[in-house]
């Protein structure tokens, strides 16, 4: 399969993670279509991104008229219909198997026999995504991180039966955002998970056994190992159901006791103690 020049994308689901890629694609220059379930949602991702390229305009990272030139080139929709036209469609909906794979099977039947599908799923195998098409060939994982207009990374993902030029097209477009992207396979947890995930909780074990407080083993791991952020604030930031939703879908996938999310942090999340977002996490927020 050869690969099309990408000049459209389409972006399925406009949450925390499917609008900043949005944001991404228009600002990089492609035409971009976003598809939400609700216009009322469609409308507040529109919004949104609106606001963040003005926040860029006010700090004077981006001129007003590169802001007008952005948002002409945005459209939302409900209708799957029109994705029809876009070389590269990047499906950012709920972390759900069955919704993407229905999802996928729908996409396929409305965009060209070359355009490129890409998952940003965290935890489900790009592969098993991919086997719901026709044409595997063309899908892809683009691992994007939270939020991700800020965060440089997006992992590659080669699943099974990925085209070389499906998975190089994914790459040049990545690098046209701005990002940093790199090549992975499909493995569970991808590179950044597999790491972080079963060394945060590593980090959270050692609260109890160390019985050391979360102050000090923040500090513990920015002084003495060069963290730019302490491991309790960064779950806090992440979210601790967030990092406990992960934790347990790696370690369903690979059976290593490391994966597990201590029963500390399930309790937490079991309490509603979710970190930043609800204003009570390892710490207290305003
Ligand atoms: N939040 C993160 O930190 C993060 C990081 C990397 C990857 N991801 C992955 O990105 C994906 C989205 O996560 P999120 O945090 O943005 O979720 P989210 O709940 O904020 O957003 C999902 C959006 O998809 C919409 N949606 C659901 N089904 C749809 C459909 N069929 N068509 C169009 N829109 C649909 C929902 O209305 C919702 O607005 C998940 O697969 C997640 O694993 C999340």
């Amino acid at each position: 399969m050869g690969a099309p020049e990408i000049r459209r994308v389409g972006v399925v689901g406009l949450g925390a993670m499917g609008a900043g890629i949005a944001q991404l694609a228009v600002e990089a220059g492609y035409e971009t279509v976003g598809r939400e379930v609700s216009d009322e949602l469609g409308g507040k991702a529109y919004d949104r991104i609106a606001h963040f390229l003005q926040r860029k305009v006010d700090k004077g990272q981006m001129a007003a008229g590169e802001r007008e030139s952005a948002l002409a080139l945005l459209a939302t929709t409900t209708d799957v219909s029109d994705l029809a036209r876009c070389d590269l469609v990047i499906e950012a909906i709920v972390e759900d198997l069955d919704a993407k794979l229905e999802l996928f099977r729908e996409l396929e039947s409305i965009v060209r026999p070359d355009a490129i599908l890409a998952t940003n799923t965290s935890a489900l195998s790009v592969t098993e995504i991919a086997a719901a098409v026709s044409t595997p060939e063309r899908v892809v994982g683009m691992h994007f991180f939270n939020p991700a207009p800020l965060m440089p990374l997006v992992e590659i993902v080669r699943a099974e039966r990925s085209s070389d030029d499906a998975v190089e097209a994914a790459f040049e477009v990545g690098s046209r955002m701005g990002k940093k992207p790199i090549r992975c396979h499909d493995t569970p947890g991808f590179v950044v998970n597999r790491v972080l995930i079963p060394l945060l909780n590593d980090c959270l074990r050692v609260l109890d056994e160390a019985r050391v407080t979360p102050e000090d083993l923040d500090t513990a791991m920015t002084a003495g190992a060069g963290w730019p952020m302490g491991p309790c604030t960064l779950v806090d930031l992440v979210g601790i159901d967030v990092h406990v939703h992960a934790s347990e879908a790696l370690y369903e996938k690979l059976r290593e006791p490391r994966m597990a999310p201590p029963p500390r942090i399930v309790a937490m999340k079991n309490a509603g103690l979710l970190g930043r977002k609800s204003g009570r996490g390892f710490y207290t927020y305003e």
